[in-house]
């Protein structure tokens, strides 16, 4: 089915100057960048976006990170985007992650991993809405 997800390029992709880079990977995946912005995210805005992880040892280290410099939020639309999305970015760990993934040719780390994606059509839809208005996902 057509999908739609939710990317983020992290403060390592930009700090590094990778975003065409991976930019490149996800187009020449099939996927179509639809909505796209630069912004430095607020520690509240962290907080809300990894809710689910509040109580894991990490927790505040990723909240460090992901407001340590400008991130660029995306949702990218194409047949099976989630799933597609996470192939294309590869694991979580970079350490394990496939040759030609995001992660695997610019990750640093398990924490500095260049790339976010959503994990399911839930999720999806809900990071949506916390970064884009209906009128700024242009298909
Ligand atoms: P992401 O897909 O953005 O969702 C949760 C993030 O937590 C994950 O990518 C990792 O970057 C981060 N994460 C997971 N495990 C660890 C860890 N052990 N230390 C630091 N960050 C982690």
């Amino acid at each position: 089915a057509l999908e739609r997800t939710f990317s983020i390029l992290k403060p390592d992709a930009t700090r590094r100057n990778l975003t065409g880079a991976i930019n490149a990977i996800i187009e020449k995946a099939g996927l179509r960048i639809v909505a796209q912005k630069r912004i430095h995210m607020t520690r509240g805005q962290a907080e809300t976006f990894y809710g689910v992880h509040k109580d894991r040892p990490f927790f505040g280290e990723l909240v460090e990170f992901m407001t340590s410099a400008p991130v660029v939020v995306q949702v990218l639309e194409g047949e099976n985007a989630i799933a597609k999305y996470r192939e294309v970015m590869g694991a979580t760990n970079p350490a394990n992650a496939a040759p030609g993934t995001i992660r695997k040719e610019f990750a640093l780390s398990v924490g500095e991993n260049s790339a976010h994606g959503s994990d399911a059509a839930e999720t999806a839809a809900q990071e949506i809405a916390q970064f884009f208005a209906g009128n700024e996902i242009v298909g």
